[in-house]
């Protein structure tokens, strides 16, 4: 953790999509837990007043997550409002000048990576830098070479530490929670290796489309949105090593291992698909070869996983919305004739809820031979008052603790795996909204015992 608490959220994007959806919400449950007490300037270029903000404000809360009429007229205390061209000098002027007393701000990029150098140069140019944070949405890139530049960039006018790169997967309480239940349990270490685990598969599927972000997603597809970044993180902390201490850095630097093991992703390991009827969506290429699933095998050549496939898949307009892992363990030797164990699995859902179960086999009710599959189940229903994602990683980052934050060099990492693959612009096949993606999935990119659908 570093030495100070954020004295002033600035945040870019103010009249966008990301801020309207998750920042206010995220900013009104700060306010009701006592963890926001500091300016909020939002930055956009809309020709907008305070007050048009402020009713921004009001109606994201009521659309999202519901408004609280006290903390609303706080947050409506704490708002500010710099409407300006980001290229020009003067916005930064009257931001400086919003920031008054404020030496430490925490800026927030919620705007496309297009415009960072040029919102980065304007910060600098006004000494709006100077003692401060950034704080940068995903996708960090859109591949190898780019996500160097942006981090040429940002590096250019603030060190590493102050630099939070949000994946808001990783402020999700049971992403975490893969971390620290295996490393608070001492069962799972034992089996937890090549010698035991068979196959990996991770799941996220969704059963809505693009809603309405088709220019942005035709830019970015399933890989970049979604694989390179969420579902890496959540590989990451299955795979990882216990970490030297518990600190971010120690914790930062096992998940980098887990991803400097893996190769690249081979031509023949990845399989895209995309929804009948992505091609009309409003932003869209109509000739688009962008994918809106895909399916892909991977491995980890680390000392512990060598040799256990890993499949990853995730899916726009799938039957239905919902993340998954399954750890699937090899089978056990067969003593009882009429029984044909299951494998083992070990099955973390992140969501819609939260589910940590173990697979087992037990002896059928009726049939003292034959065995039937049944699971050890843990499962929890976020309450209203658990902290979103975003509200986790907001609070981290103006708190300084960069754990729950990608680090420069698992960034390129994540690119290295995915980046040659995606130059190479493989087949896109089509499938029906409401399938479990093309039906080509099924002679290509298939765990052992096959995909278990949530
Ligand atoms: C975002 C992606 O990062 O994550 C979206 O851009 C995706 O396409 C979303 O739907 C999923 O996040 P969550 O928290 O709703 O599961």
């Amino acid at each position: 953790m570093s030495e100070f608490r954020s004295d002033a959220l600035v945040f870019f994007g103010a009249t966008g999509d990301l801020a309207y959806k998750k920042i206010f919400p995220s900013l009104q449950a700060m306010l009701k837990r006592g963890h926001l007490d500091v300016p909020v300037i939002g930055v956009a270029k809309a020709g907008w007043t305070l007050d048009q903000l402020q009713a921004r404000v009001r109606d994201s809360l009521e659309k999202h997550g519901g408004l609280d009429a006290g903390a609303f007229d706080k947050l409506a205390g704490l708002l500010r409002y710099v409407d300006g061209d980001y290229a020009d000098r003067a916005t930064f002027d009257a931001l400086r000048k919003q920031l008054g007393s404020a030496h430490h701000p925490a800026h927030y990029l919620a705007i496309p990576p297009a415009l960072f150098e040029t919102v980065v140069e304007g910060l600098a140019s006004a000494r709006c830098t100077d003692g401060a944070r950034v704080i940068v949405e995903k996708p960090f890139g859109h591949d190898l070479a780019s996500a160097r530049a942006l981090n040429g960039i940002l590096l250019d006018k603030f060190d590493e530490d102050h630099i939070f790169r949000i994946d808001h997967y990783l402020g999700k309480r049971p992403v975490n929670n893969m971390v620290f239940f295996r490393f608070a349990n001492a069962f799972l270490e034992s089996f937890w290796n090549r010698r035991f685990v068979g196959s990996i598969q991770i799941t996220m599927a969704e059963q809505f489309g693009v809603q309405g972000r088709g220019a942005f997603y035709d830019q970015t597809g399933t890989i970049r949105d979604v694989i390179q970044n969420h579902l890496f993180q959540v590989l990451a902390n299955l795979a990882m090593e216990p970490p030297a201490r518990s600190d971010s850095e120690s914790l930062r630097d096992e998940k980098v291992k887990v991803l400097k093991s893996i190769p690249p992703i081979a031509e023949n390991e990845l399989l895209r698909g995309q929804f009948l009827g992505y091609r009309k969506e409003p932003g869209v290429a109509p000739d688009s070869q962008v994918e809106t699933f895909a399916a892909l095998r991977l491995e980890i050549d680390s000392w512990r996983w060598q040799g256990v496939p890993i499949y990853i898949r995730a899916g726009k307009c799938l039957p239905v919305t919902c993340t998954e892992v399954i750890v699937r363990l090899r089978e056990a030797p067969r003593i009882f004739p009429n029984c044909i164990p299951t494998p083992n699995h070990l099955r973390f859902r992140i969501s819609p809820d939260v589910t940590i179960a173990v697979g087992t086999t037990v002896m059928d009710i009726n049939d003292g031979q034959v065995g039937e599959p049944v699971e050890l189940l843990a499962s929890h229903h976020a309450g209203a008052h658990e902290m979103d994602a975003y509200e986790r990683v907001l609070g981290d980052a103006m708190n300084g603790d960069r754990t729950l934050f990608a680090r420069q060099d698992y960034v390129e990492e994540a690119w290295r795996i995915v980046d040659p693959v995606l130059k190479k612009m493989t087949p896109v096949y089509e499938y029906v909204a409401g399938s479990w993606g093309p039906r080509e999935v099924d002679g290509s990119v298939v765990p052992p015992g096959g995909w278990q659908n949530p």
